[in-house]
C-alpha cells in the first residue's frame, strides 16, 4: 500500500512525464510477409505514438509484402535511407527506429550504411535476427513457398538466390561458413565479420545509439537460434550449443560496437514470454515506449503551462494504463 506522501510522488512524477511538446519522431521497419497497411503494424505504430507523444511512421519499401521478400536488403535499406535523408523533413533532427524481425536488419542497414542521414538516437529491436538465422522463416504451401523453397534447396549463397531472397541476407548455417562469408551479401558485412573489409564507419555510427534495446521472444520459433535477437549464436561449425552474446567474436572482438555499447550501459537485453513478435500491450509499454518518449522534452515541462484540466487526464490515462487494462497480444504479421 502507497503511504500519502508517495502517492503525492507518483502524481509529481506523472504530471513531469508528459511529454511537453515536440518529440523525436520515430520509425517502425516491418517484418517480412507484412505492409504498414495491414491492420497489425498500423495498429502497433499508432499505439507507441499515442503512449509516447510522438510521431511514428511506418516506412514502407517498395510494394510492401511482395518486396519484403524479394528485394535484396542492401536495396530496401537504401531506400529507407533515401526516405529518411531527402523525403521526412521531420526527421531530420534525428529520429529512432523501432524494428520487427527482418526490419531490424534494414535498420541498422540504415544507421550503418546510410551516408548524411539524421542521428539515429534509440534503436528498439523486437525479434531481430541480428546474428543470422540458421533456418529460413517457415512460409507455407502457397506457389510462392514453394518456388522460395526450390531456391533455397538450390544454393543459398549463389548469386540468383542473394538477388531474389531477402532472407538470404542473413541466412547463417553455421556448418558452411565459408561458403557464407563468401557468398552472403548482406549480414557479413552489416557485421563487419570480414576482416578485410571491414569499415570503422559502421562501428562508430552503431555505437553512437544513446540506447539499444534488444527484445527477444522467449517462444521464438521463427528464429533460429532465438538468441540471434541478442546477437547470440551457433559457434562456426556446429548447432551444438549457442553463445551468449558477450562470447561471440563481434562482440569480443568488437567489430560493430556492440561490447563499447553494453559497456557504456546503453544496451538492455530483455526478454519477453510469447513467440516470435508477439508482444502484448503491456511489455510494449513497459520496454519500447519509454525509449520513444524524448528525455528532452521532461525538462522543458516545469516551464509549460498546462491546464489542469489536461494534467488530470493525462494522470487518469496513465493509471489506466498502468493498470493494465488491455492484455490483448497485437496480431503482427510475423513470418509464417
Ligand atoms: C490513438 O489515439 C487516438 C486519439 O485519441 C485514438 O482515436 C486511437 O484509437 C488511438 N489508437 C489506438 C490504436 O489505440
Ligand atoms: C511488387 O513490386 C514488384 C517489383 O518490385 C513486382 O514485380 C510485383 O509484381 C509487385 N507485386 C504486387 C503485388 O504489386
Ligand atoms: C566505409 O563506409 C563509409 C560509409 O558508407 C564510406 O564512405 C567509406 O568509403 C568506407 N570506407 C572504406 C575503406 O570502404
Ligand atoms: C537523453 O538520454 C541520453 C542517454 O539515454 C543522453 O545521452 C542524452 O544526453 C539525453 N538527452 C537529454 C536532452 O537529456
Amino acid at each position: 500500500m502507497a503511504s500519502p506522501p508517495l502517492l503525492f510522488f507518483f502524481f509529481i512524477v506523472s504530471a513531469t512525464v508528459i511529454p511537453f511538446s515536440r518529440s523525436v519522431p520515430f520509425i517502425v521497419l516491418h517484418g517480412i510477409g507484412d505492409k504498414c497497411t495491414n491492420r497489425g503494424i498500423t495498429q502497433f505504430t499508432e499505439l507507441l505514438s499515442n503512449w509516447s507523444n510522438s510521431q511514428g511512421y511506418c516506412m514502407e519499401i517498395g510494394n510492401g509484402s511482395w518486396d519484403s521478400w524479394t528485394m535484396p536488403l542492401m536495396e530496401q535499406s537504401s531506400i529507407v535511407c533515401e526516405k529518411v535523408v531527402k523525403q521526412i523533413s521531420e526527421l531530420s533532427e534525428g529520429y529512432n527506429i523501432v524494428g520487427l524481425s527482418q526490419g531490424n536488419v534494414i535498420g541498422r542497414g540504415v544507421i550503418e550504411f546510410c551516408d548524411g542521414g539524421p542521428p539515429v538516437k534509440n534503436f528498439v529491436s523486437l525479434g531481430g535476427p541480428h546474428a543470422g538465422t540458421a533456418s529460413i522463416p517457415l512460409c507455407g504451401s502457397g506457389w510462392i513457398c514453394i518456388l522460395i523453397d526450390t531456391l533455397i534447396k538450390s544454393e543459398i549463397y549463389s548469386n540468383y538466390v542473394q538477388e531474389h531472397l531477402a532472407p538470404s541476407g542473413y541466412l547463417k548455417i553455421p556448418t558452411d561458413i565459408d561458403d557464407y562469408l563468401s557468398g552472403c551479401r548482406f549480414l557479413p558485412k552489416l557485421n563487419n565479420e570480414i576482416v578485410s573489409e571491414r569499415n570503422s564507419t559502421y562501428k562508430e555510427r552503431f555505437s553512437s545509439l544513446q540506447n539499444l534495446v534488444l527484445i527477444m521472444f522467449k517462444e521464438d520459433t521463427i528464429l533460429i537460434p532465438k538468441e540471434t535477437a541478442w546477437f547470440g549464436y551457433y559457434p562456426d561449425g556446429t548447432f551444438d550449443s549457442v553463445l551468449p552474446p558477450q562470447e561471440t567474436k563481434l562482440y569480443t572482438e568488437d567489430w560493430i560496437g556492440l561490447r563499447t555499447l553494453d559497456e557504456a550501459g546503453k544496451v538492455k537485453f530483455v526478454s519477453v514470454s510469447g513467440n516470435h513478435l508477439a508482444i502484448s500491450r503491456s511489455d510494449m509499454k513497459k520496454y519500447i515506449a519509454p525509449y520513444l518518449i524524448d528525455n528532452a522534452s521532461t525538462q522543458l515541462v516545469t516551464a509549460g503551462s498546462l491546464s489542469h484540466v489536461s494534467w488530470f487526464s493525462s494522470i487518469w490515462n496513465n493509471f489506466l494504463e498502468l493498470a493494465g487494462i488491455t492484455e490483448n497480444r497485437l496480431l503482427l504479421q510475423s513470418m509464417d
